[in-house]
């Protein structure tokens, strides 16, 4: 699994990591993590919000912690600076672990100043609770003020949504974050595949057909691309995220990014 540093992390995290949104708490999902994981797929992604999921991750990487890269998230309500430490606290907690490798603010709502928020991240990394801070659907404006009020922290990442119908993200967050070394982690990469034109599918599977890959592949390719791009697509079953995992190792050539485009400019609505 190709890995790059993860922002300012000083950490190599896969291209391809895995979510946990609505996942269910079965012996199959948590194998399908842990396959997951021996594919390479270390990078898991879960939130305070995923009800039950935390619990599921924290059976799946039980005697393995060091083998993840382990991300949660606090909600935006319990993100004050006190709420901050309780909420990791709890995740932890329901993790079976005693510190994260990168805490997230989900996004935020206005609920409490987000330089609140980072103040009770930066107690968290003095506790050496969480080793990385991070945040969640932030435009440009309130990465500004997240990296601000880090002050001698570095930001590390902004999850974002990031799919062939939604490109939005070009316009300004990837390059922003490109330019302070920040990681930009795609989430929810499939959204939109079911409503894929008869086209648009016949472009993916044009491109898969060069390098024997499915169209989910090359969407996960196409959405790692450049070197501050990181997925993680979220699986239920072994056969799922045994195929997800085959979406790095090949390179897209510029007319493969061209044939991708013409089928999904960027700013169509799905
Ligand atoms: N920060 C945020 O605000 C935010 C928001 C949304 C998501 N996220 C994170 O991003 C992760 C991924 O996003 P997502 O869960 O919204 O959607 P996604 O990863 O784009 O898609 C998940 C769906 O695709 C299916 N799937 C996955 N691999 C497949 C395969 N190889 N073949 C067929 N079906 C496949 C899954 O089915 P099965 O489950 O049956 O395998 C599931 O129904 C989340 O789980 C979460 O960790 C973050």
């Amino acid at each position: 699994m190709e890995v790059r540093l993860f922002g300012a992390s000083g950490t190599s995290v896969p291209v391809l990591g895995q979510g946990t949104w609505q996942i269910q708490s079965s012996d199959v999902v948590v194998r399908t993590l842990q396959r997951g994981v021996d594919l390479g797929m270390t990078h898991i992604d879960t939130a305070e919000l995923y009800t039950g999921a935390e619990e599921v991750v924290g059976r799946a990487i039980r005697g393995r912690r060091d083998d993840v890269f382990l991300v949660s998230k606090v909600m935006p309500k319990n993100a004050s600076r006190r709420g901050v430490v309780a909420a990791c606290e709890r995740s932890l907690k329901k993790l079976g672990t005693d510190s994260l490798d990168c805490f997230l603010l989900h996004w935020s709502d206005g609920s409490h100043p987000i330089a609140d928020t980072m103040l009770g991240m930066r107690d968290l990394l003095w506790q050496g609770k969480v080793r990385n801070v991070g945040v969640s659907n932030f435009d440009v404006g309130q990465l500004e003020e997240a990296a601000a009020a880090l002050d001698e922290y570095e930001l590390v990442c902004n999850q974002v949504r990031y799919n062939l119908i939604d490109r939005s993200i070009e316009d300004e967050v990837i390059g922003w974050c490109e330019a302070r070394g920040v990681a930009v982690v795609g989430y929810s990469p499939f959204e939109g595949l079911a409503d894929y034109s008869a086209a648009q599918r016949a472009a993916l599977e044009t491109v898969g057909a060069r390098y024997e890959k499915t169209v989910r592949q090359v969407i996960l390719r196409y959405l790692t691309r450049s070197s501050s791009l990181f997925a993680i697509p979220k699986a239920s079953s072994l056969a799922h995220v045994e195929e997800n995992a085959g979406g790095e190792g090949f390179e897209l050539t510029a007319d493969d990014l061209a044939v991708i485009e013409a089928a999904f400019p960027a700013g169509s609505a799905g």
